[in-house]
């Protein structure tokens, strides 16, 4: 069948069959169907939207673009957990250590930022040697010594998703729920784990804003999982304000490193132990979640996840001996009034610290480690008039000046009284 009467197909809302997705995609990987081809028929998915069945298949075909770990070269239960990405969420950090230290195998790609969210991966450069691209010998090695490790994305992992991202997002077709799911699900089903717990960010600085939206993106991502035969569960998250009191990449580091030490703010330490405790739940090594969760608690309070992170860093190159970069400056945002914080808006952090230069705007910026906010205030805290609100770290007078002027309609205070948000919605299984 030729690509153009598959495109019509689509564009007429009628379903592809199974070999008629795995040959545009192998076209499309290997160059014979061109970028115009993929991208209409991206916008008529974008627009009929794809079955369960279609959705799985066009997963598979994404995953066997390119290389697929063989899971038995990873002796043991493999999990791994993905964020769909918001504002300060450094939670992979000290999570895969914490799970590693519980007794499962934790083979996590992660990614580098995107927009106003950060990524994984900066954060983890900002420790002096870390490198993100272990040869595959180095990665298999790290797996076995610590239970988990943190890499990038190969280029031999989902080629077509490397470049059906890029297109897609130059033509306008990245919100699409097929497309997502099967994006994220070919990258994470690569790794050879056996179940996947999903993060998935609802609210002012997710991608998903409403909780609507973020419920339909979690039960597609949990059928897709669970069809390709994963134990797939999602956790629907508030991502209205920052996770933790920081953001920017040392700083974040710095926060991962506190949660291990059995510290760090409780929203990030609950959040740990709550997608840790699924992920054990979901490679069957506990009986019921209260167990893992406890089992998760003793791994932070006896220091055993903190050793494995330590010993992972070391394995990647890295070396926390030196310390962590720091910023030239500081300069304190005060709050104007006296009340309780109603509301910290993730969306205007995150672009503040975007400005610092902490994130990327092309593709080719470089991103400056040591700049950030610390000590943020949580929404439904007291604060007084002069009292900080936040930290601002900078090496730019006039960047700082910018993002300042950002954060000043970031914070809402009210003489009212305000009730904490929920951290965790709601649990979606199949
Ligand atoms: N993250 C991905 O990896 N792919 C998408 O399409 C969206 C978010």
């Amino acid at each position: 069948m030729l690509p153009q009467w598959m495109i019509e197909k689509k564009r007429d809302g009628l379903h592809l069959t199974t070999e008629e997705i795995q040959t545009f995609i192998r076209g499309y990987t290997d160059g014979t169907i061109p970028d115009y081809q993929m991208a209409a028929l991206a916008m008529a998915i974008y627009f009929r939207g794809m079955s369960p069945r279609e959705t799985a298949d066009l997963t598979i075909a994404m995953m066997e673009s390119g290389t697929v770990i063989d899971p038995t070269r990873i002796p043991g239960r493999k999990v791994d957990k993905h964020s769909t990405g918001g504002i300060g969420d450094k939670i992979s950090i000290p999570l895969a250590p914490l799970v590693a230290a519980c007794g499962a195998k934790v083979p996590m790609i992660s990614g580098r930022g995107l927009g106003i969210t950060g990524g994984t991966l900066d954060k983890l450069e900002s420790i002096h040697g870390y490198r993100v691209n272990l040869s595959e010998k180095e990665f298999f090695n790290t797996l076995q010594q610590c239970g988990c490790s943190l890499i990038g994305q190969t280029d031999e992992i989902c080629p077509a998703d490397k470049k059906l991202y890029a297109l897609r997002d130059v033509t306008a077709t990245v919100p699409s729920i097929p497309l997502i799911v099967a994006s994220i699900m070919s990258k994470k089903m690569a790794e050879g784990i056996d179940a996947l717990v999903l993060d998935v960010k609802c609210g002012a600085g997710a991608f998903m804003k409403t909780r609507k939206d973020a419920q339909t993106l979690a039960k597609a991502l949990v059928a897709t999982g669970e069809s390709l035969g994963r134990k797939t569960t999602a956790l629907l998250t508030n991502m209205d304000q920052p996770l933790g009191r920081t953001v920017g990449n040392s700083l974040e580091i710095q926060e991962s490193i506190d949660i291990l030490n059995n510290n760090g703010p409780d929203d990030v330490r609950q959040l740990t132990l709550e997608l840790a405790a699924h992920m054990l739940l979901s490679v069957n090594l506990f009986p019921d979640l209260d167990a893992a969760r406890q089992r998760a608690l003793t791994a932070l309070a006896d220091g055993s996840a903190l050793h494995l992170f330590e010993n992972m860093v070391q394995c990647h190159g890295g070396d926390l001996s030196q310390g962590l970069p720091r910023a030239q400056h500081t300069v304190p945002l005060e709050a104007r009034q006296t009340g309780q914080v109603q509301e910290v808006n993730a969306d205007l952090i995150g672009r503040a610290v975007l400005l610092l230069g902490a994130g990327r705007t092309q593709t080719t910026d470089t991103i400056d480690p040591a700049v950030g906010l610390s000590d943020l205030v949580k929404t439904g805290e007291e604060v007084r008039s002069g009292d900080p609100l936040c930290i601002l770290h900078f090496n730019d007078h006039n960047k700082a000046k910018e993002a300042l002027e950002l954060l000043t309609d970031a914070f809402k205070i009210t003489n009212k009284p305000v009730t904490p948000p929920e951290l965790i919605y709601e649990i979606i299984r199949h």
